[in-house]
């Protein structure tokens, strides 16, 4: 056989373990893991390079449609393409339904809106915000069939939160389907509550919309959605998980045998609230839900990942501008803080930054890193083992990183439309130089060389992860489906 393309020398970490060896890809995909392939019709230097697969990022949002009035900046183009520039390969953003209208209307908008930008492949979660029998009896499960097998639920926000039936609602469809189901997890009522008084005392800065927003919030809603868990037999994955109380009620659960996923992200590492109390309204910048909170929540989180109460860390890519009447300052630069659009861009920035503050700092192993952002995103949404791995067979989606370049992160090196990182002026060690998408290079030192429309749209298959214990293949790929 010939190979498309050789990468030599390299240093790759496949299956847990980290290996010297060459890969050999062909039509796509890895053909040949070896100590020493032939040449391909192109051959890749890796010497010097950690080859990781491509991450998958399994939580951003591009071109999400919002109700204020505000845009977000990233689009399939630019989202895909900065997500590809951080050594991200596969991305999953959300197709949200609106209050009043359809799921399936929801995923075709969403289509549209990817139609030929992507550079990157991408799959759809779906946000489920108004569960109507027609959606729980008809639209969902199909489209769960239709290779939609992850949704999105909230216990917050006006547009788009359930109450506790509806949840209960949600959930049985999806053990009945084998979906995976997101939760948002915090009480609406007492974030309304808490925000009515805050602004009663004049408090409507940005840095309020922490105090709107405590971890007891978070940490009450977790409870709750676990014992609905519980009740209704279906394993759940708790997003953004802000610190230590959220995570001892997941602990408690993980501990009573139930299947409690959780997610983290960026901004719970390296923000705190106090980035929310910047002077001025520069403190919107960092205004997302749940907030981030201090130190000692910092650390909780790190030893999270480390410990394996997380099984994800994803990016929540949620991309407003700072300076534009569409975006952080759609109600002004005066806006009280619950007027602001909630999120923070981080899709490029998520791999440097745990790769530089996890692995390089000794905190979690180069094998954990690829789990938590690559290998464990696409078995708990159906897309391993094409996905979130260097295997023969897999999809030869690679990223090449020099893990001694240092770097100061910059707004001004970043490729998304956002015109701020929150990151701004952390240094980091570490940053993918050559990003691999099916066998072709999407981006090689610092430039793009993928053509929009290039990523593919992905079915997912059901999660291993959401089946019912009893029906578990002996394997994760389709192979198992046959035992
Ligand atoms: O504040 C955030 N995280 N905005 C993005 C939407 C969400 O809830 O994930
Ligand atoms: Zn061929
Ligand atoms: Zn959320
Ligand atoms: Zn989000």
């Amino acid at each position: 056989t010939e190979f498309d393309l050789t990468i030599r020398g390299a240093t790759v970490v496949a299956g847990g373990d980290v290996v010297a060896c060459d890969i050999g890809i062909h039509d796509g995909r890895i053909q040949a893991l070896a100590e020493h392939l032939p040449a391909g019709r192109r051959d890749i230097d890796g010497r010097g390079r950690l080859v990781l697969p491509g991450g998958v990022d399994g939580h951003c949002h591009f071109d999400q449609p919002t109700m204020d009035g505000s845009r977000m900046a990233d689009d399939f183009l630019t989202g895909t393409r900065s997500a590809a520039f951080g050594g991200t390969t596969t991305v999953i953003p959300f197709a949200c339904q609106m209050k009043g209208r359809g799921l399936r209307a929801a995923v075709d908008d969403y289509h549209l809106r990817a139609a030929g930008k992507a550079v990157i492949d991408y799959a759809f979660h779906l946000i489920v915000s108004d569960p109507t029998p027609e959606v729980l009896a008809n639209e969902l499960p199909a489209l769960i069939d239709e290779g939609y097998t992850s949704f999105k639920i909230y216990t917050t926000y006006d547009d788009l939160k359930l109450d506790d039936r509806q949840i209960l609602d949600v959930l049985s469809v999806a053990r009945d389907h084998g979906a995976m189901v997101m939760v948002h997890a915090e009480n609406a009522d007492c974030i309304a509550w808490l925000t009515e008084r805050l602004e009663g005392q004049g408090k409507t800065a940005p840095g309020y919309h922490a105090a709107s927003r405590p971890a007891v919030v978070e940490r009450e809603a977790t409870h709750r959605v676990i014992a609905f868990s519980e009740l209704v037999d279906v394993p759940i994955l708790i997003v953004h998980v802000s610190g230590a109380d959220a995570m001892r009620q997941i602990r408690w659960g993980q501990d009573r045998g139930l299947r409690i996923y959780a997610e983290t992200c960026p901004q719970y590492l390296f923000l705190t609230a106090d980035n929310l109390a910047a002077p001025g309204f520069e403190g919107a910048k960092c205004i997302c839900s749940p907030p981030p909170r201090d130190a000692g929540n910092q650390q909780a989180i790190w030893d999270g990942l480390a410990g394996g109460v997380f099984q994800i860390f994803s990016s929540d890519h949620a991309p407003f501008r700072y300076a534009d009447p569409q975006g952080k300052q759609v109600h002004g630069e005066k806006a009280a803080f619950r007027y602001v659009p909630n999120g923070i861009p981080g899709v490029e920035t998520r791999l440097p930054l745990l790769f530089s503050g996890g692995v390089r700092e000794g905190r979690i192993s180069l094998p954990q890193f690829v789990e938590l952002t690559a290998t464990n995103p696409a078995k708990m949404y159906g897309l391993y083992p094409r996905k979130g791995t260097i295997a023969v067979g897999a999809d030869a989606d690679l990223a090449l990183w020099d893990p001694q370049v240092e770097v100061v992160i910059s707004n001004d090196k970043l490729h998304h439309a956002v015109d701020y990182t929150p990151y701004e002026g952390i240094t980091v060690h570490g940053w993918p130089m050559t990003v691999i998408s099916r066998g072709e290079v999407v981006c090689d030192g610092g430039e793009l060389l993928a053509q929009p429309g290039q990523g593919r749209f992905l079915r997912c298959g059901l999660p291993r992860p959401a089946m019912p214990k009893s029906a578990r293949p002996l394997f994760d790929g389709d192979l198992g489906r046959l035992f």
